[in-house]
């Protein structure tokens, strides 16, 4: 029989009629992936490009909110990073796409959004039971102080002292305007004070977090002024500067989450050719661990 000394093996028992299986299930703090049975996981990416045909707009999901990231990103990085009832804090919460992918998953969110009413079509994507135990809905400020003890508040109600997932998908700047509001991160004066910003939600975000836990940035770069803004690296140098360990740059295609630029290729095309720079393709998935 194995031995089950090891701090990272569960024993699981199966009750059979007159038989009792017992069963070594080899996994990481973080994950329930059993990596005794890892060929079964061949559906769980490991490399470094990730291309997805098409959305997934199925099991709550919709693309009705312009600038929400596909729901395929939280399936791979809630297999990989979170066990079972685990909490996702996602401090830009949006239409809700973390949240409701945590529950398809058995896994809950507390999610933060700037803007009431968006919270509110969130809120309505759940049920009223839903909406104590397994998602809590933030309308604040991410990169306020305030934020952590609302975070900390309902972390309270759901018994746990910290979340064991971060989710950042911040606006790439300007390039979609969420509102007006000062505070938004999408209406800064600057790409300057958008850092600051996205750095204060991130402070807030690490210290939240559980030790040892993962965190995911989703972001893409821009244009600004005949140049590359590289929007990724320096928020994940951002990231880097608190203290989060960079575990992974992913490369996504964006096709997926497209809208309305089939109409337009040939014209992006034209200003590519004559711009010197290269249409946009992808997107940044950078891969964090707090430790
Ligand atoms: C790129 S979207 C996130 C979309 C989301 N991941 C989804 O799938 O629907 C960024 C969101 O951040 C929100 N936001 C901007 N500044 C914020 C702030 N300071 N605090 C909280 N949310 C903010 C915007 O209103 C917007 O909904």
């Amino acid at each position: 029989m194995a031995k089950l000394s090891n701090a990272n093996r569960v024993k699981i028992q199966e009750q059979k009629p007159d038989l009792r299986i017992v069963k070594d299930k080899k996994t990481k703090p973080y994950s329930d992936i059993d990596l005794n049975n890892w060929k079964e996981y061949s559906h769980i990416k490991t490399d470094t490009w990730w291309e997805f045909a098409s959305r997934d707009n199925s099991h709550g999901h919709s693309n009705e909110y312009h600038g929400n990231y596909i729901p395929q990103i939280a399936q791979q990085l809630y297999e990989r990073f979170t066990k079972k009832g685990d909490i996702v804090l996602d401090l830009f919460l949006g239409s809700g796409t973390s949240a409701i992918e945590a529950l398809n998953m058995g896994r809950r969110c507390i999610g933060v959004e700037l803007k009431p009413e968006q919270v509110d079509i969130v809120k309505n994507k759940f049920s009223s039971k839903e909406l104590v135990t397994d998602v809590n809905l933030i309308c604040c400020d991410s990169a306020s102080i305030d934020v952590k003890d609302k975070i900390q508040a309902r972390l309270d109600v759901m018994r746990e002292e910290k979340a064991q997932f971060l989710m950042l998908h911040p606006p790439y700047d300007d390039i979609i305007k969420f509102s007006d509001r000062k505070e938004d991160l999408s209406n800064c004066s600057s790409t300057q004070e958008f850092y600051e910003l996205f750095k204060q939600v991130a402070q807030n975000g690490y210290d939240m977090l559980e030790e040892g836990r993962f965190a995911a940035l989703i972001i893409g770069d821009k244009y600004a002024n005949g140049e590359i803004v590289p929007l990724g690296a320096d928020c994940a140098a951002k990231m880097r500067e608190i203290g989060f360990k960079m575990k992974a740059v992913i490369v996504k295609n964006m096709e997926g989450n497209e809208r309305a630029k089939g109409k337009t290729a040939n014209l992006w095309r034209y200003r590519a050719l004559n711009g010197g720079f290269y249409i946009f393709k992808h997107e940044y998935i950078y891969i964090f661990q707090k430790s």
